[in-house]
């Protein structure tokens, strides 16, 4: 494909939806999924950047998703126990920077905050892409946790209240990224399901029916063609048309 034809958005999200369904329909278990999701993204990440992304947000784990079994929750911990660090390296040798979004409170165990500030820090320098990983993350608390900081600055004279606007809101946020332009959601769900919701705002919606296990870099192509076709007019009006 040219990508030189084509639109590419600054910022994409990704939810990351239907692992579990992927593994059902094989006869196989949730955990198989899981392990294929992240296979996947390794590679799909990788081509994301280089057809120009700059920022990638994807959502590995929501607060909500402590809720599941203890089986499936365990898996997922000691797979991102396991292939973090080494995705770290990978995406530093491709000079991506690798950032987190979430809390840091338990169940999170403390071994596993280790990994992730070793997965910032090998890859604090870099300066091709951004990848935000939403991890323990809840867009709600994220937004809350903002206020807070706002409300302290505040006291504390660091901001004026007459200076506080939108823009500066993202400083507030988890990460300080730029809003989201184009967000796919894996799986045929309908659904943003607590996902940076203030950086989504004007983010153009995509909702593919694959499973994200089988979303490849193809499948990708096909969403950026869809990205270029949509008209973005941020609440205003194109009077040329
Ligand atoms: C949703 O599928 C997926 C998850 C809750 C976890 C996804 C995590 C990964 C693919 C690993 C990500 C790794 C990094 C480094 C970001 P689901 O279980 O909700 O599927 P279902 O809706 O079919 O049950």
């Amino acid at each position: 494909m040219d990508y030189k034809k084509i639109k590419i958005p600054h910022h994409v999200g990704i939810i990351l939806d239907g692992n579990g369904r992927w593994a059902k329909e094989r006869g196989m278990k949730r955990s198989s999924g899981h392990e294929a999701g992240f296979d996947n993204l390794v590679g799909l990440s990788k081509h994301m950047f280089n057809t120009g992304v700059k920022i990638l947000s994807v959502y590995a784990f929501s607060t909500e998703n402590f809720k599941r079994s203890k089986e499936e929750v365990n898996f997922l911990m000691n797979l991102f126990e396991n292939k973090f660090k080494k995705y770290a390296e990978e995406l530093k040798k491709e000079n991506i920077k690798i950032v987190f979004s979430g809390g840091r409170e338990k169940p999170v165990k403390e071994k596993l905050l280790k990994i992730i500030d070793e997965c910032e820090n090998i890859t604090k320098d870099c300066t091709r892409g951004i990848l935000n990983i939403c991890f323990n993350y809840g867009s709600h608390s994220e937004i809350v946790q903002a206020i807070k900081k706002i409300h302290k600055d505040l006291e504390d004279n660091k901001i004026k209240e007459k200076d506080l606007n939108e823009d500066m809101v993202y400083h507030y946020m988890f990460q300080d990224l730029e809003p989201i332009d184009f967000l796919i959601r894996t799986s045929g769900e309908l659904r943003l399901s607590n996902f940076m919701l203030y950086q989504l705002s004007y983010a153009e919606l995509y909702f593919p029916k694959t499973y994200f296990p089988d979303f490849n870099n193809k499948e990708f192509d096909k969403a950026l063609i869809e990205y270029t076709k949509r008209d973005r007019r941020f609440g205003g009006i194109d009077y040329s048309k």
